[in-house]
């Protein structure tokens, strides 16, 4: 059994998609907003981007609930994807630095499938993002900047989940997520969190030796420096495209 899991509810439900593949409901739920898609078997959107506020407390309860009302608004689905920021085992919820300690040890695969009425896969939201931004050759490593550092790398488009960079040291006896999370950022202003985002990349590309490095989450925007020929930024919207992998 591998990491990314799906839970199927037992509950029948018609299928949704008609002649144009299975329909996925791709869903990401971060700190700040829960955003949500649904997507053709191409990842392509088929309906309209969806964005509502986490609740707070973002308990697990709380945040399913907000999950549920956002969702039925969508055109009808045949599956769901979903990424969550922190180390996702079995469909299982391991680690959840930014949200409620309720959310550790809970099953959200299951329960998002008795939800909802279809299967349901889980992963981390970064290695989420780097499926989305994948080209499917050589060493890639993706970082999000957001409120969490997220990090996901693939060989050949093959991901190795829960890297969970973020939370390794960096510099000065602070991970790479209290040096240049959004809290950082807003205490030391652009100038000096970019130096430090320099200075980071210097670092994972001497660690990792990858042939190409991509840059997502809220805070890439934020990025003021020309970065290196093997360095992009990719849209956030891969967060949510990424998803179409979980089923692949
Ligand atoms: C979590 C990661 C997550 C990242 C971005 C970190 O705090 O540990 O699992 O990918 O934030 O949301």
């Amino acid at each position: 059994m591998g990491p990314i899991q799906d839970a199927t509810s037992k509950a029948a439900t018609p299928k949704a998609a008609g002649n144009q593949g299975l329909l996925t409901l791709a869903i990401d739920i971060g700190g700040t907003g829960i955003k949500s898609v649904v997507l053709n078997a191409k990842s392509e959107p088929v309906g309209e981007f969806r964005r509502v506020l986490t609740p707070r407390p973002a308990t697990p309860k709380a945040v399913l609930a907000e999950l549920h009302a956002s969702v039925m608004e969508h055109r009808a689905f045949d599956r769901v994807s979903v990424g969550f920021p922190g180390v996702i085992r079995h469909g299982v919820v391991w680690t959840a630095a930014n949200m409620h300690p309720k959310w550790v040890g809970y099953d959200l695969a299951s329960a998002l499938s008795a939800l909802l009425g279809k299967p349901v896969r889980v992963a981390n939201d970064a290695d989420i993002q780097g499926l989305g931004a994948s080209e499917g050759q050589g060493l890639e490593l993706m970082i999000t900047l957001g409120t969490g550092i997220g990090s996901a790398i693939l060989n050949n488009g093959l991901l190795v989940p829960n890297l969970e960079l973020g939370h390794h040291p960096f510099d000065k006896g602070q991970t790479y997520e209290e040096r240049l999370g959004k809290a950082a950022y807003d205490q030391i202003g652009p100038e000096r969190w970019n130096k430090r985002l320099q200075k980071a990349i210097a670092t994972l590309e001497a660690f990792f030796n990858y042939d190409r490095l991509y840059l997502g989450g809220g805070q890439a925007k934020k990025i003021n420096f020309k970065l290196p020929p093997n360095a992009k930024i990719t849209p956030n919207r891969e967060g949510l495209l990424g998803g179409i992998a979980l089923w692949k």
